[in-house]
C-alpha cells in the first residue's frame, strides 16, 4: 500500500460517520473557504517526516530571514525543492539557491504524498517552505502571493506543538477567525481562499512530544514557478 493510500484509509476510517463521497479524503473543517484535514498525517508518518526534515536542515540550515525593512522574523526557515523562499533587504522572492549559495535539497517524497492526497492539483509542488517556530515565534497576517500561478493551491502541514492559526480576509483588515492547528493537521488554501490573509499568533508550548526540544514545524508546499 502506498503511503498515500495508507493515510487516506486511516483518515477515511476516522471519518466513517461522514457521507460517502467521491474524494478519498474530505476536510473536517472549512473556515472562510480554507479547508482543514484534522490529523491527516498519522503519527508514524509525522515522525518519519521529522527525520526527513533533519536531513533537509543538515544540507540547507535554518536561517532567520530579515524583512525588506530590516526586521528579523521570529520564525526560522529553510526550503526544499528547485526553488526556495527567501527574504532579505532586497525583498522577498523565490530563488534557486540557499543563502549559503548551495542548491536546496529535494522535497521529501512523504511531503509530496500529502500534496497528492489533498491538493486536487495535477501538478507537483516545486517548493516546500520549512518554518520552525520556537515557543515565542509568531507570524503576522500575510498573503502567499509570490507564486507564479495563483490558481495552484498552498498545502500546509503542522508538526509539533499546537499553534493558533488566524484567518482574515482577501483584503487587509476586517474581522478574523482563529483555529488551533495540531500536529498532523493539514490545511489547504485553494480557490477563492487562495489569497486569504493568514498568520500564527502563538504556540501552545509543550502540547506535543513530536519534537524532542519542543516547538513547531510548518511545511508549506507550493507550485512557485
Ligand atoms: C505560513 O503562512 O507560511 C505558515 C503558516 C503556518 O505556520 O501554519
Ligand atoms: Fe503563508
Amino acid at each position: 500500500m502506498t503511503l498515500q493510500a495508507w493515510m487516506a484509509a486511516g483518515y477515511a476510517e476516522k471519518n466513517m460517520k461522514k457521507e460517502a463521497s467521491k474524494r478519498s479524503v474530505e476536510p473536517d473543517l472549512t473556515i472562510r473557504g480554507v479547508t482543514v484535514f484534522r490529523g491527516l498525517v498519522p503519527s508514524e508518518v509525522q515522525r518519519a517526516l521529522v527525520d526527513d526534515l533533519r536531513e533537509v536542515v543538515a544540507s540547507a540550515p535554518l536561517f532567520r530571514p530579515e524583512t525588506a525593512r530590516g526586521q528579523k522574523m521570529s520564525v526560522r526557515m529553510t526550503s526544499a525543492g528547485s526553488v526556495g523562499w527567501v527574504s532579505d533587504r532586497r525583498g522577498y522572492r523565490y530563488q534557486e539557491l540557499h543563502p549559503s549559495g548551495l542548491p536546496w535539497p529535494q522535497i521529501p517524497p512523504r511531503a509530496l504524498e500529502i500534496w497528492r492526497t489533498v491538493s486536487g492539483s495535477d501538478r507537483l509542488p516545486d517548493s516546500c517552505l520549512v518554518n520552525f517556530y520556537d515557543a515565542d515565534a509568531r507570524m503576522g497576517l500575510h498573503q502567499d502571493r509570490d507564486e507564479a500561478d495563483l490558481t495552484e493551491p498552498v498545502v500546509s502541514v503542522s508538526l509539533g506543538d499546537e499553534a493558533l492559526f488566524r484567518l482574515g480576509n482577501l483584503t487587509r483588515g476586517g474581522s478574523t477567525q482563529s483555529v488551533w492547528l495540531r500536529s498532523g493537521d493539514v490545511v489547504v488554501l485553494a480557490g477563492e481562499a487562495r489569497l486569504i490573509h493568514h498568520g500564527i499568533d502563538r504556540l501552545r508550548p509543550g502540547s506535543s512530544t513530536l519534537l524532542p526540544q519542543g516547538g513547531r514545524i510548518n511545511l508549506t508546499l507550493r507550485v512557485a514557478r
